[in-house]
């Protein structure tokens, strides 16, 4: 199939893109588009086929639920049964925002959706393209990540389109998302709220308005090693991961930066490719021919941000080795490391 990509040159214009999109949308087709964590593949959430071609187009495990975007708030009553009364105050809180919410799903939510749950998980979007799109098309639009399944999720339409053009029938490009990990998924099924995913929205943030929250065990270490099955079904899957092999080294930073740079040596004397995932304040320090900058160490969400991206520019590269430094540091920083932990497979050295 044709892909058509669109370009949202102004993100508060109501433009034509929404009317073509919202189209696709209702008829069953998948049409992709930003939000302010990553680009999302859309499709309509009550309509069984819509999420069987997210599914296929994806390359995605049928038992992977799938998020419900909405546009209003009061749609938790439409889609959600026995609504805790700390759904309504994080809503108040956080949405529109990186929050993801599993409630009890109604009667309208097919199953294809939930990936055969009784639960829903739903989030209202903090993005103008995202918003136009969800209200102009009246369409609840289920949405995982618009990248192929396993790959790091998208921040740019141009990684969308590398993973996906030909399988949907729409793209709408509204530029580089702001905060660049997933959203923070919530669980409120249970006692106590528990953080299955962890994201930009942090345990503290969330205490503040819920009390006592449980923290999902498995989100840290390597499930396979510790016999922990994470909640959040897609968070079993090994995720984010670029081609390349990827280290990560932790410690002093000047004892990581000659660590990464021994490491680079040898591999190279040894005829393979590397790269090194270096920050603003260390990029000087290595000798390699493929350095990338993340982002800045004072300001987290340019690394938040320029995480996947940089993961994709290696796999263009065809790099077999990639080092990067650690990134453990306040709540935020425990969200990227989480991230860049699973696409290390847990590979992580301490110097
Ligand atoms: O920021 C985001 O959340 C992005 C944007 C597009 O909104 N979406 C996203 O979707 O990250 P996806 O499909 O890549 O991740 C959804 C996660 C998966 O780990 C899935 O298992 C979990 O949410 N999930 C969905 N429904 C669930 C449910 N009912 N119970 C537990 N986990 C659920
Ligand atoms: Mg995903």
């Amino acid at each position: 199939m044709d892909t058509i990509v669109k370009k949202i040159e102004d993100v508060n214009d109501e433009g034509a893109v929404y009317e073509q999109a919202g189209e696709i949308l209702k008829k069953g087709g998948l049409v992709a588009f930003p939000t302010e964590t990553v680009y999302g593949l859309g499709g309509d959430a009550l309509n069984p086929k819509a999420s069987g071609k997210i599914y296929a187009a994806k390359g995605r495990p049928s038992d992977n639920p799938l998020i419900v975007h909405i546009c209003d708030v009061d749609a938790l009553n439409e889609l959600c049964v026995d609504i805790p009364e700390s759904a309504w105050r994080l809503a108040e809180k956080f949405w529109p925002g990186p929050m993801t919410l599993i409630l009890k799903k109604s009667a309208i939510v097919p199953k294809e959706t939930t990936g055969g749950l009784d639960t829903v998980a739903v989030r209202l979007p903090n993005h103008p393209v995202a918003l136009s799109l969800i209200r102009k098309s009246g369409v609840y639009i289920a949405a995982p990540s618009a990248n192929t399944s396993g790959k790091p999720s998208p921040t740019i339409a141009e990684h969308v389109i590398h993973d996906l053009s030909g399988k949907i029938d729409m793209i709408i490009d509204g530029g580089e998302v702001g905060i660049g990990i997933e959203s923070t998924i919530i669980d409120l099924t249970g006692e106590e709220p528990v953080i299955l995913r962890p994201g930009y929205i942090t345990p503290a943030m969330v205490k503040d308005i819920v009390g006592e929250i449980g923290f999902d065990k498995a989100i840290l270490c390597e499930n396979k090693d510790k016999g922990f099955v994470p909640k959040a079904p897609g968070m079993k899957y090994k995720h984010y991961a670029p081609s390349g092999d990827l280290m990560i080294v932790e410690g002093n930073m000047e004892d990581v930066v000659d660590k990464i740079n021994l490491m680079v040596k040898n591999k190279c004397n040894a005829g393979a490719k590397c790269g090194v995932i270096a920050t603003a304040q260390t990029c000087d320090l290595y000798e390699c021919d493929n350095i990338r900058v993340v982002g800045d160490r004072n300001d987290e969400l340019t690394i938040s941000k320029g995480l996947y991206r940089t993961l994709r520019e290696f796999d263009e590269l065809d790099i077999q080795y990639i080092f990067a430094e650690s990134f453990s540091g306040d709540e935020f920083g425990t969200s990227i490391m989480n991230r860049l932990l699973k696409a290390a497979g847990y590979n992580i050295i301490s110097v």
